[in-house]
């Protein structure tokens, strides 16, 4: 007897996403079920093309089917469709419509890395199939642009400002509009108004992720960006030494008091590898940022090592993504990113059951 289309979905409903917990079949990730006598295609729709584990929720999927009496083969297809807070339609609020997810990268002090960490999570999340956009709002000290590669002035046209793109990734900066070694001196209402433009006049299109770079510390852009528009959440940046964890600490308390969901903690600078032995080297200490994480119940979303070839890629601006695809560092930012979208598909899912994210006001233990 050759197998049924429900012996098929029966068998699929036992199979569960691994992050998210719930079953495939009720996920609606099932998609293209042809069944010709025992040979059984589909398509698995993933939340994210940056699944952290798709190779093992293939091989579930494809064996919960293959065990079925009846079935002769199975082809398992794969296929992403990134969600947003509400399942999929529009993005976080009428300002950017077509952007599914919104994610800041932030810090409690500056120089920890969170602008080199945006650019290249922007670019992993892109090399996995994602569309993404970067933005920067770090008003006073745009960096974006050189790290990208992308110097020339972007000139506003009547309508939409048209955005940058460079490696595939749209981009927009306060730093297109700013001659060279020019300062911004602004109060909040202006930078409020510079983030709102950059978010609502620029012409985004659709996204998966959009990435904001933040300035340092617990500013106007992180307000402004936080009252303006839904955030998926924010991604903290820490270096390991204790002094850096302390700043960590408080951007973690200034996020939750902006009631921005935190996704994760990323320890930037964790060690070196020397280039003579291959020996990892603690410079500052290692493991405060998983410390943090644990202290304040976040998730750890993984470690970037103190590379020079990161810092050499910012600044001429070729990321270590783009320049070189297969070192150590770059696998190191793909890890982190494929955490990251598996949390967020997670965050995302958590919200459209309505299970409230909990936010801490005072760290654990
Ligand atoms: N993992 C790393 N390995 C080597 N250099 C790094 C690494 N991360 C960042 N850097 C370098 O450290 C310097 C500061 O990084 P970056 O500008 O990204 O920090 P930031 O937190 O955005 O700073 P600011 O607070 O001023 O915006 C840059 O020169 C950058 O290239
Ligand atoms: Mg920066």
């Amino acid at each position: 007897m050759p197998v049924t289309e429900a012996e098929v979905m029966q068998a699929l409903s036992r199979v569960k996403d691994p992050e998210l917990g719930r079953d495939v079949v009720s996920l609606g990730m099932i998609k293209d079920l042809k069944l010709q006598g025992g040979q059984v295609d589909f398509t698995l729709e993933l939340t994210t093309p940056a699944c952290p584990v798709t190779d093992q929720f293939k091989e579930a999927v494809h064996d919960a089917v293959a065990s079925l009496p009846g079935v002769t083969g199975v082809t398992v297809a794969l296929a992403a469709q990134v969600r947003g807070a509400s399942g999929g339609g529009p993005g976080p609020g009428a300002l950017v419509p077509g952007v599914r997810n919104i994610i800041a990268v932030g810090s409690g002090k500056g120089g920890v890395g969170k602008s080199t960490v945006a650019v290249n999570l922007a670019l992993a999340l892109h090399k996995t199939g994602a569309s993404v956009g970067l933005l920067d709002a770090d008003i006073y000290g745009p960096n974006v642009p050189t790290m990208m590669g992308l110097d020339h002035p972007v000139q506003p046209s009547g309508q939409g400002i048209p955005v940058a793109e460079s490696y595939g990734i749209k981009v927009m900066s306060m730093g297109f509009f700013l001659a060279e070694g020019q300062a911004v001196v602004w109060r909040g209402p202006m930078i409020h108004g510079a983030i709102q433009q950059m978010l609502r006049d620029v012409e985004w299109g659709d996204l998966d992720y959009l990435i904001v770079d933040l300035p340092p510390g617990t500013g106007d852009a992180s307000l402004s960006l936080a009252q303006l528009v839904p955030l998926t959440g924010a991604v903290v940046v820490v270096t390991p030494s204790q002094v850096a964890l302390e700043d960590g600490a408080k951007a973690i308390a200034m996020l939750s008091k902006l009631n921005v969901p935190i996704l994760g903690i990323v320890e930037n600078m964790s060690y070196f590898l020397c280039p003579h032995c291959q020996q990892p080297v603690d410079i500052f200490g290692r493991g405060g940022g998983q410390k943090v994480a644990q202290r304040y119940g976040l998730d750890f979303l993984g470690e970037l090592p103190l590379d020079p070839t990161v810092r050499i890629g910012g600044d001429d601006g070729v990321p270590v993504l783009i320049g070189t695809p297969d070192s150590p560092a770059t696998q190191s930012f793909l890890a982190v990113a494929r955490t990251l979208a598996g949390k967020v598909s997670v965050h995302n899912m958590g919200r459209d059951q309505a299970i409230p994210i909990t936010l801490f006001s005072t760290p654990k233990g």
